[in-house]
């Protein structure tokens, strides 16, 4: 759906009458496009004491091709980055260049083991941040708190989550903020979640906490076609006729996958049409019907399956005084019990591959609920819990499950949101406006990414980092 608030203050006339009464101006996102470079400019970097994860920045600047700098604060650890070669030479504001603005500013904070030592934070990003251009990135990295050896640890890197949050919010301009907590031992599978949050991917995701786990045979790093990542992967997507589900479809496609789309049997036509445009398969089938996971394995068994995307959803909104019997079951039914069976019949015959990918869409009212959604937000935390539940039992199998929690984003599901309601949860996030299905679409696209292997049993906002449930 249109955003004419963000179209009229984008305007050369609507941005003169914002700036004048002290309207919010939200920024026109940068997302990714095939025709543009994916990175660029200039990154800068700073760190805290003993900075453990030096090797993976460097690994990472050198594969993206970034120009990267020292912040002067990082005095501390420049000769150990001269090591790993990540230096060109040491931040001024000045190195921004003409366009005066950085790209990202990445902070290494992973060997601060006590909260005396949590300084450098202030020092880079107080010298840094305005430096840094519209859409830019920030990532900070840590380890996660529970894997610390003492409380002192455990207390400074939880201190992370609280800073990082803050500067999303502080940030504005389309800049996001993000922390990514790296497992000792899991520094060879950090590049795929260093790339998304780097990328214009990730541009509606902000103020996130994801862990990257450390598994058996990571002593060497993996190298990847990141043109192609799916290449060769077979992907089922259930409501892929329309909305967040076709956008899903079709970038999984983009990324090499075989697509297999699932809806429901009057939604055929539109099915075909994605289907078609994408080279991929439709499967007509209600996904909540009880014989329905006994087709779709039957539709996969031969070939298998390597993706699964849990996107078909429904909601019947009322306050549960006046929900009728029919409205709770059918919302519980489609949104979370048939994505159980399916998945079931598709572990148990071994039809989805070692080294899968399950993927959940759960919702920011599954975590924050909603008034008149007691039944919605019911199924979207059960969908959390699968995820939180299922990853550990999977992690044998190489296959990880996650899910995404999308805020408000634009598509017929929120087009029928009473007018009010729906301009307060279009404004009500750091980015003031709503995000796109494709901003979904691409983070499920990097948690069903080969490389990563080591993120499982996580749920991942995409909500511009929305005040709602934060
Ligand atoms: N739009 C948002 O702001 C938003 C926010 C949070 C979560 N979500 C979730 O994202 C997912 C997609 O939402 P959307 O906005 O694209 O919705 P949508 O209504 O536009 O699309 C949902 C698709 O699922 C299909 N579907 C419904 N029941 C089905 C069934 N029984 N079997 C097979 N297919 C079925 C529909 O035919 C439709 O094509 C849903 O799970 C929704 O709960 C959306």
């Amino acid at each position: 759906m249109n955003d004419s608030y963000l179209n009229f203050v984008n305007s050369p006339f609507g941005a003169r009458l914002a700036r004048s009464v002290g309207l919010p101006k939200p920024e026109v996102l940068r997302r990714y496009r095939a025709d543009q470079p994916e990175f660029g400019g200039l990154v800068a970097l700073g760190a805290g004491r003993e900075p453990h994860l030096l090797d993976a920045l460097a690994s990472l600047v050198a594969s993206i091709g970034v120009t990267s700098v020292a912040h002067e604060s990082a005095g501390l650890w420049v000769p150990l980055a001269n090591r790993h070669g990540l230096m060109t030479g040491r931040f001024e504001a000045a190195d921004s260049g003409s366009q005066g603005k950085l790209a990202a500013l990445l902070f290494d904070a992973s060997g601060i083991e006590d909260s005396t030592q949590l300084e450098p934070l202030h020092g880079f990003f107080h010298d840094t941040l305005r430096s840094l251009g519209k859409c830019g990135r920030i990532i900070v990295l840590g380890r996660p708190p529970e894997s610390c050896a003492t409380p002192r640890q455990w207390t400074a890197q939880r201190a992370l989550e609280g800073f990082t949050r803050s500067l999303g919010k502080e940030a504005r301009r389309g800049i996001t903020a993000n922390l990514v907590y790296v497992e000792r031992g899991a520094e060879n599978r950090v590049e795929a979640t260093l790339r998304f949050f780097l990328s214009p991917r990730s541009a509606y995701v902000s103020g996130q906490v994801v862990r990257v786990a450390a598994g058996a045979g990571d002593e060497t790093a993996p190298t990847f076609d990141w043109q192609q990542p799916l290449a060769g992967r077979r992907a089922v997507v259930t409501g892929a006729a329309r909305g967040i589900g076709a956008s899903i479809a079709s970038v999984l496609a983009a990324e090499g996958a075989h697509v297999i789309g699932i809806d429901i049997p009057t939604a055929r036509d539109a099915l075909d049409a994605t289907m078609r445009q994408l080279n991929g398969t439709a499967l007509a089938f209600d996904i909540a019907a009880p014989e329905a996971p006994a087709q779709i394995a039957a539709a996969l068994d031969e070939q298998g399956v390597d993706i699964v995307v849990h996107n078909a959803g429904i909601t019947k909104d009322k306050t549960i005084a006046k929900m009728t019997e029919a409205a709770w079951q059918s919302v519980i039914d489609i949104n979370l019990s048939a994505q159980e069976r399916i998945d079931d019949a598709l572990l148990a015959a071994g039809i989805l591959r070692d080294g899968g990918r399950i993927i959940g869409v759960s919702s920011i009212s599954g975590i924050a609920g909603n008034l008149g959604q007691t039944n919605y937000a019911a199924s979207k935390a059960g969908v959390i819990g699968r995820v939180q539940s299922m990853a550990p039992h999977l992690r044998a199998r190489g296959i990880t499950i996650n899910a995404v929690a999308p805020g408000f984003i634009e598509t017929q599901m929120t087009a029928k949101i009473p007018m009010t309601i729906r301009e307060a949860g279009r404004r009500m996030n750091s980015m003031s406006q709503g995000g796109q299905p494709v901003d979904v679409a691409q983070t499920i696209a990097w948690l069903a990414h080969p490389g990563s292997a080591g993120v499982s049993g996580q749920i991942v906002r995409v909500c511009g980092q929305s005040l709602i449930g934060a």
